[in-house]
């Protein structure tokens, strides 16, 4: 009886020493700990604590004159009937820069022929690319092949070849993205708004077309609504350090945490969110320039939230494995390998050995060993190996 008293007196006093010495530790780095750890912490606190999303959307309301200047840009290039009389799965938006015309040739003869989703996947897919004006570089004299005027007739040409540039006259560069995202929303509006879903997509992004395109198919034939996939970014707080890429002053929002989202390199929503979207831009400031935390206010004004697909990637990179080929549907970072890649991921053989039960449990043990890994690598999440 003494005996056993003395040995709890003596563990709760360890407990005690230790909680202390934790708490000590804390208390003394607390200063030096990273800040976004915080800034994590208080984003999610808020999240899930208090719910101060209501006033992020009555703030950002504004007049609709006042919204327009967001939308009015003039087009230098447009494609009216592209989408006319025909029954649309999909219309996929690339964000492409002017200057990327390699990246959009090689998606041309990739995941993103037309010809060949339609020949073999027996699915209408528009593909085209969303494009602001170019830069005009100022020490380049004016016939130079870069300069503003000059690229921007080799524009004109490529798409005289290939009819799929859409084009406003707003300076293409990354703090216009929220601008590019408006271009799209509105084009879709206009001019293809019976496309039955909408996908927006970087233009260093691999499509596992025949996988998108299945699943697609499915979703719409038991006609869901409110649908929004992509990889979800929940809780996620500005990011307040300026050197960062995603720098957003206080004055333009001034929270601490953003609505949930799904990563800007690649995600689907359904006809209607699409056209629900479009009436948020009418009415929204679009001077946040992250175009994918712009999209998830969007959708929080009209009440939709973005639904996780372990199979789209957010900034990182798929390992190449037939495994992960076989579910994969988007995998970031994608310029020289994608010609290879797209053979690899569509190959036959792929389908084949995965339908076998040994193939399946081969396969299970494979994606454990490639996305279950102890240290952060920002490819699918560890949950994907089991589905
Ligand atoms: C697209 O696919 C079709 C049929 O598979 C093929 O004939 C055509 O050359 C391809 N287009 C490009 C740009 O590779
Ligand atoms: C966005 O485009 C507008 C219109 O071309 C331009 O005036 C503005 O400078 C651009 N903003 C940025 C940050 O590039
Ligand atoms: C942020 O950048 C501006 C210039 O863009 C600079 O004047 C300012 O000092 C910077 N602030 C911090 C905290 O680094
Ligand atoms: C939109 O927000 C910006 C700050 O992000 C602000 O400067 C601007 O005045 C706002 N526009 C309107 C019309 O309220
Ligand atoms: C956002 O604000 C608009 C306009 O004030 C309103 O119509 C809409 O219902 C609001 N949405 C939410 C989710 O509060």
């Amino acid at each position: 009886m003494f005996m056993t008293f003395r040995r709890i007196r003596k563990c709760q006093c360890m407990q005690l020493v230790t909680t202390c010495l934790v708490l000590s530790v804390v208390m003394v780095c607390w200063e030096q700990m990273d800040s976004s750890f915080v800034s994590h912490v208080k984003s999610y606190s808020h999240r899930y604590l208090i719910n101060r999303f209501v006033v992020i959307n009555k703030s950002l309301t504004i007049p609709r004159e006042q919204a327009r200047r967001f939308s009015n840009f003039r087009y230098l290039m447009d494609h009216p009937d592209k989408c006319v009389g025909e029954d649309i799965l999909l219309l996929l938006f690339v964000k492409s820069s002017p200057e990327n015309t390699e990246r959009r040739n090689a998606i041309r003869s990739t995941w993103g022929n037309e010809t060949y989703i339609q020949n073999t996947l027996g699915a209408t897919v528009k593909v085209v690319f969303a494009l602001g004006a170019p830069q005009t570089k100022k020490e380049e004299p004016s016939w130079s092949k870069r300069s503003g005027v000059g690229f921007q007739n080799q524009l004109f040409h490529e798409n005289r070849l290939y009819g799929d540039l859409i084009q406003q006259d707003f300076l293409d560069s990354f703090h216009n993205l929220t601008l590019k995202l408006i271009l799209q929303f509105h084009w879709m509006h206009s001019r293809c708004a019976h496309a039955r879903f909408f996908m927006t997509a970087d233009d260093d992004i691999f499509i596992h077309m025949p996988n998108l395109v299945k699943h697609l198919q499915d979703v719409s034939s038991r006609g869901v609504m409110d649908f929004w996939i992509g990889r979800v970014h929940r809780g996620a707080p500005p990011i307040r350090n300026n050197d960062s890429k995603y720098y957003v002053p206080f004055e333009m929002y001034p929270w601490v945490v953003y609505p949930d989202y799904t990563a800007g390199a690649g995600y689907v929503v359904s006809r209607d969110v699409a056209d629900k979207i479009y009436q948020a831009t009418l009415t929204l400031n679009a001077s946040l320039y992250i175009d994918d935390v712009f999209m998830g206010i969007c959708a929080h004004a009209i009440g939709v939230s973005p639904q996780e697909h372990l199979f789209f990637a957010g900034e990182g990179k798929a390992p190449y494995h037939p495994c992960i080929y076989d579910q994969m549907m988007t995998s970031h970072g994608h310029v020289e390998d994608i010609y290879d890649l797209w053979k690899a991921a569509i190959h036959p053989e792929v389908k084949e050995r995965i339908t076998w039960l040994t193939g399946r449990l081969y396969c299970t043990a494979v994606k454990l060993s490639l996305l279950c890994k102890p240290y952060y690598l920002d490819t699918y999440p560890c949950k994907a190996a089991f589905s």
